[in-house]
């Protein structure tokens, strides 16, 4: 049993931001990661981060008011709006935080943080540094980490939560260095594990984002929140759904069908190509489902030839990288062909501004965490905010739980660590008995385009009902799977089989949730329940974990400050 006073996994933007805050408050913090953290999910993220700057050289005022306004009207008005207003008043206070600690923006010519649009503001609110945003926040933070002393255990893979009395009080991790399983305890934990876009099989997510903290927590009762809430980005890269930038259209890039039009003035004739996401990737969708795609095919292009190739070298040259080598295509050429791709978990575990969960002692940021800030609709740029602000946050509420329970948990951690750690070895086991029959490759295929299909942009009950049966049915063959080899080092068989139970687990809370929401709110677009219905469904959704799938109940929204409105953009 490994002991420090806070474990954080995950070592994205959100724990190493979490862990840095615990630390400046004198907490012994250890972040365990499944990957070098440089090498996390946080990095790919490429347009930017949104905060009220007003750094415009046009002039445009801005405030974080209007910041949460654009934020909670972007959501379809399921944000909590004090959190969405914690979010954006905490915003340009993060963001001078990460310049001064070196985090290499784009600049204007007086030396101000550069700012470009993006989708549901109308101006530029959104700071970048080309389109490497996420990159150069993630190593800015790994840099700050390691000079402050945090201990960094890479190449863990956390399998499950320790709780005991009712207190989170560690992890057990596989240590793919060494082979064996570990238990990790401490006097609280933060996860910070990012979105479960590998449920999906056209996302932008990297293989790590599978939803693994999320599923940690909802299989020890924690309840996860707004799971339906599935965010498609509209312009993934038509082979690999690799994400190309919106930053790409706030830099002027059109959308364009297959008749040559710049088919948003249809759908959002004043945002036209920022339009928020959901509203964007349904208007692609149905531009493809009415054989308007280029060729008639499911795709259309992002058109970036106008802006030039010094435009796009400066601003975009990682996109144009991406397009050169993943499609063949260089967009100072030639338009790229793009499709709307999954791109992120608005849900997740239920916390409050804090972090903090129903359970004591158990904190969760980022992705994984659902505070909520974006509800039913996330805004471009809003979730590399939301990863500082409430990485933060939770750091500081952990280390103010900590040094107000001094020594309970480690104290109390060796016999449930030893029995986490046993119960993983005869889980390991089990599944390398060979007494299963079910390859848990199959099961994951079927169950990311099941969910691809079935529970995509459009969705309506019969085709989720079948979606939701298919699931079922895989959680029932995943009982059965067989695991090839249970021993040594690397072994990535045995982590993607055992990842796959809480990815069927959380993918059946998207589904259930989805089937149960009759109407369509944001990303959750019903064609048989079209209207938005605030009577009935003005509430978050909370899962609770069973074991022959989840049962749902609800919890009201925060409301208060916007009266819910009709989006027009
Ligand atoms: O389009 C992007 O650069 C993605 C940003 C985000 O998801 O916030």
């Amino acid at each position: 049993m490994i002991n420090h006073q806070l474990i954080v996994v995950g070592g994205g933007l959100a724990g190493l931001r979490a862990a840095v805050e615990a630390r400046a408050d004198g907490i012994d913090v250890a972040v365990l990661s499944q990957v070098w953290p440089g090498r996390s999910h946080s990095g790919a993220a490429q347009g930017g981060i949104n905060a009220a700057l007003a750094n415009d050289p046009e002039g445009h005022d801005d405030t974080p008011e209007k910041h949460a306004f654009d934020t909670v009207k972007g959501s379809d008005y399921l944000a909590d709006q004090d959190a969405a207003i914690q979010m954006t008043s905490d915003a340009p206070g993060v963001i001078f935080e990460m310049e001064h600690w070196g985090c290499p923006f784009s600049r204007y010519d007086d030396g101000r943080i550069a700012q470009r649009p993006f989708g549901g503001a109308g101006y530029p609110r959104t700071c970048y540094g080309a389109d490497k945003t996420g990159h150069y926040l993630l190593h800015t933070l790994v840099e700050r980490a390691y000079q402050r002393g945090i201990t960094m255990y890479t190449e863990q893979f956390v399998t499950r939560l320790i709780v005991h009395d009712g207190r989170c009080i560690g992890v057990v991790a596989y240590d793919m260095t060494k082979g064996g399983f570990e238990a990790f305890c401490g006097e609280a934990v933060i996860m910070a594990t990012g979105g479960a876009g590998r449920t999906y099989s056209n996302t932008t997510n990297a293989i790590i984002s599978t939803g693994g903290g999320m599923a940690m927590a909802y299989q020890a009762g924690v309840l996860l929140k707004d799971m339906e809430f599935i965010q498609f980005h509209p312009t993934g890269l038509l082979t690999t759904n690799i994400l190309m930038t919106e930053g790409a259209r706030g830099e002027g890039g059109y959308l364009i069908n297959d008749l040559g039009e710049r088919f948003m003035s249809k759908y959002a004739a004043k945002a036209m190509e920022l339009a928020p996401r959901d509203i964007t990737s349904r208007s692609i969708q149905t531009e493809i489902n009415e054989g308007r795609g280029i060729g008639g095919k499911g795709y259309v292009y992002l058109d970036l030839r106008h802006l030039g190739a010094e435009k796009i070298m400066e601003r975009l040259p990682g996109i144009r990288d991406l397009a050169i080598h993943f499609e063949g295509v260089d967009p100072i050429e030639e338009p790229v062909p793009i499709v709307p791709s999954q791109h992120y978990t608005m849900g997740g575990i239920d916390t409050d501004v804090n972090g903090a969960t129903q359970l004591p002692g158990f904190y969760a940021a980022g992705e994984c965490a659902c505070v909520s800030v974006h509800g039913a609709n996330r805004l471009g740029g809003n979730s590399l905010l939301e990863t500082i602000v409430f990485g933060r946050r939770s750091g500081a509420a952990a280390a103010r739980y900590i040094q107000g329970e001094p020594g309970g948990g480690a104290q109390a951690a060796a016999a449930p660590s030893a029995a986490a750690v046993q119960e993983m070895a005869v889980a390991v086991d089990r599944l390398a008995s060979g007494a299963g029959s079910e390859d848990s490759y199959a099961i994951r295929a079927e169950m990311t385009t099941t969910m691809k299909e079935h529970f995509g942009i459009f969705r309506d009950a019969p085709t989720m009902r079948t979606g939701l049966d298919t699931m079922l049915a895989l959680k029932e063959r995943s009982r059965h799977m067989t695991l090839r080899n249970k021993f040594g080092v690397f072994n990535l068989d045995m982590m993607r089989t055992l990842e796959l139970e809480g990815m069927i687990d959380v993918a059946l809370a998207t589904a259930t949730g989805a089937l149960a929401r009759t109407e369509s709110r944001g990303s959750h677009s019903r064609t048989d329940y079209p209207a938005r219905d605030d009577v009935n469904w003005l509430k978050h959704t909370l899962a609770h974990y069973q074991p022959e799938g989840p049962r749902l109940d609800s919890k009201p929204v925060t409301l208060g400050t916007f009266e819910p409105q009709e989006r027009k953009y």
